[in-house]
């Protein structure tokens, strides 16, 4: 199947006691058995449930992936993987990756003796410095959140081939529409399926994909031993969310490109974070991995200050202030302040998060209103 033909019906039976077409929501604790052990292979909601295990097979196909394993977050599900480490184990992960991560990895993991370093993936060297025996996780996020930048996944997974580490990308910026991580080789892909994949902005939700039935046990062990597991109420939801990524990538794609291209002609601003610009330092391995080049940019104004960012993203009126990404509505953020505010100014500036840098997550309203509504909040 292709992929539009996968993401509706990828998994999905009509309901096997009504023949209801979408799956429903199993709104139970526990199940009834015939004796003891002797149940119809669900025996207690944190464990198992059936609205979920649909999830987990669509997501899984979605990915190009044999299992799936959907969580109550996104950061749910990135705890997981880095609970498959043991103190003294090393982790390498990129230098501008979601704030909310590398919150989770230095304020929760270090302190139980798991070492993080943070590096430029652009630059594979850069990995590849830092391998040791003790490495056994490498923590990618592609495009990165939010300057944009670009890792070559295949040059990662053929750099650590037949070494025992884990390659986990977060795919969340991309989607399965635009990049599927495994076919590049990496174990593990993750995603805050809050984002794209519920596509609505009503729901948090997080999954992981993989090919490898022993790591896909281990990971479903640290599910169930920790209980970050989703309501069946959320997974219907980004059930329902998938059956229309195609559509709505497509349109984020259109309008981001004619945003980045509006944006990068406009005499108030500094410099734009695109990874479709044909010059961008990603350009190439952007167009090897991906599909296209998604709605999510970042953008710096000359005046590279607090204050001018500030009057920029308090005047959208089509642009919605808020948190999040990859909803149908557009959403603009400040990344100083609001995502990326748990990373030290210091470290957020080195890594390129200036104080004027806005992000914009290009939903799929009609162009010429998110044009306007940017033109009108730029010149005031
Ligand atoms: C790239 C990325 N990864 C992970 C997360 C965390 O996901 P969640 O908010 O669903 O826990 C986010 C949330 O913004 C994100 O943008």
């Amino acid at each position: 199947m292709k992929l539009a033909t996968k993401l509706i019906h990828g998994g999905i039976e009509p309901d096997p006691s009504t023949g209801a077409i979408m799956t429903p929501i199993f709104q139970t604790s526990t199940y009834v058995q015939e004796a003891p052990g002797v149940n119809k292979g669900y025996e207690y909601a944190r464990s198992q449930n059936p609205t979920r295990k649909v999830l987990e097979e669509a997501l899984a196909i979605s990915e190009n992936a044999k299992y799936g394993l959907s969580f109550s977050s996104g950061v749910a599900a990135t705890d997981a993987v880095v609970k498959l480490l043991s103190p003294g184990d090393e982790v390498i992960a990129g230098n501008d990756m979601y704030g909310g991560t590398y919150r989770l990895f230095t304020k929760v993991f270090e302190k139980y003796g798991i070492k993080f370093h943070y590096v430029d993936m652009f630059n594979i060297s850069n990995i590849e410095n830092l391998l040791t025996s003790k490495t056994k996780l490498i923590w990618i996020e592609t495009p990165t959140n939010p300057l944009m930048n670009v890792v070559d996944i295949a040059a990662v997974t053929s750099l650590v081939k037949g070494k025992k580490i884990i390659v986990c990308v977060d795919n969340t910026f991309a989607s399965p529409y635009l990049q599927n991580p495994l076919d590049f080789g990496v174990d593990i892909v993750m995603h805050s399926a809050t984002k794209y994949l519920g596509g609505h902005s009503d729901v948090i939700h997080g999954c992981l994909m993989m090919n490898d039935p022993a790591l896909r046990e281990q990971l479903y062990f640290i599910q169930k031993s920790c209980g970050a597991v989703p309501g069946p109420q959320d997974c219907f939801l980004i059930l329902r969310g998938l059956k229309t990524l195609h559509l709505r990538m497509e349109r984020h794609c259109e309008n981001g490109e004619r945003i980045a291209h509006f944006l990068r002609k406009h005499p108030k601003i500094g410099q734009v974070f695109w990874c479709g610009f044909e010059d961008h330092p990603g350009y190439p391995v952007a167009k090897k991995q991906m599909r296209g080049f998604g709605g999510m940019m970042g953008f710096t104004l000359k005046d590279d200050s607090i204050e001018a960012a500030k009057k920029v993203l308090s005047s959208t009126k089509v642009f919605a202030l808020a948190e999040s990404l990859g909803g149908v509505e557009s959403l603009i953020n400040h990344p100083a302040v609001m995502t990326h505010a748990s990373i030290p100014r210091e470290e957020r500036i080195k890594n390129g998060l200036t104080d004027s840098l806005i992000r914009l997550s290009v939903g799929v309203e009609d162009i010429e209103d998110l044009i306007a509504d940017l033109e009108q909040s730029l010149n005031l």
